[in-house]
């Protein structure tokens, strides 16, 4: 069941990839705000991989994945602190009406995959973060993003 719920996680995961507006984009700090979204999502590729078994555990590569989208979350309100906008962004204006949740929210995730980034031994602790993981990416999507 865990095993199952984590796959489905992994999937809309990979889903958000297709979903993806980046090209056409002009306005450079949106790039750089979607650029740092897809490096998140590249983040999680690697632990997904394991999770669904197209790939074998590793604890120390699944710890540095976790590393990355840790750091990544603790950029995102940086980047997103100015209210940019482009024709092609998926960013709702919200962000910046509640942007101290918004904050909160990547914060959320930092700690769980900071937390991850140094305490992950083994795969059903994988499993159990990544689910984490989606949780709070969704979390912000949901409420943030179109
Ligand atoms: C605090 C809020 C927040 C969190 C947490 C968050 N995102 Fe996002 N994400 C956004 C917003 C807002 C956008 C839309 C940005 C835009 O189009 O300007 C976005 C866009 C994206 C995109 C599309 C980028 C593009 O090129 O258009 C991907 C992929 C993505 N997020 C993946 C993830 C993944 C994977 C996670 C979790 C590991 C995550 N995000 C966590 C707010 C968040």
């Amino acid at each position: 069941m865990t095993r199952f719920a984590a796959v489905l996680t992994v999937g809309a995961l990979s889903l958000a990839t297709f979903a993806a507006a980046h090209t056409g984009v002009k306005n450079p700090a949106v790039m750089a705000r979607m650029d740092g979204m897809k490096a998140t999502q590249d983040g999680v590729k690697v632990p997904g991989a394991m999770v669904k078994g197209e790939r074998s555990f590793d604890a120390e590569a699944a710890r540095a994945a976790a590393a990355q989208i840790a750091a990544e979350a603790a950029r995102t309100p940086d980047l997103f602190e100015a209210q940019e906008t482009d024709p092609n962004s998926e960013a709702l204006p919200t962000i910046w009406e509640n942007f101290a949740d918004f904050t909160a929210k990547s914060n959320n995730l930092e700690t769980v995959a900071l937390a991850l980034s140094t305490s992950l031994e083994t795969e059903d602790q994988l499993r159990a973060g990544l689910g984490q993981i989606g949780a709070a990416c969704k979390a912000c999507h949901e409420v943030y993003r179109e």
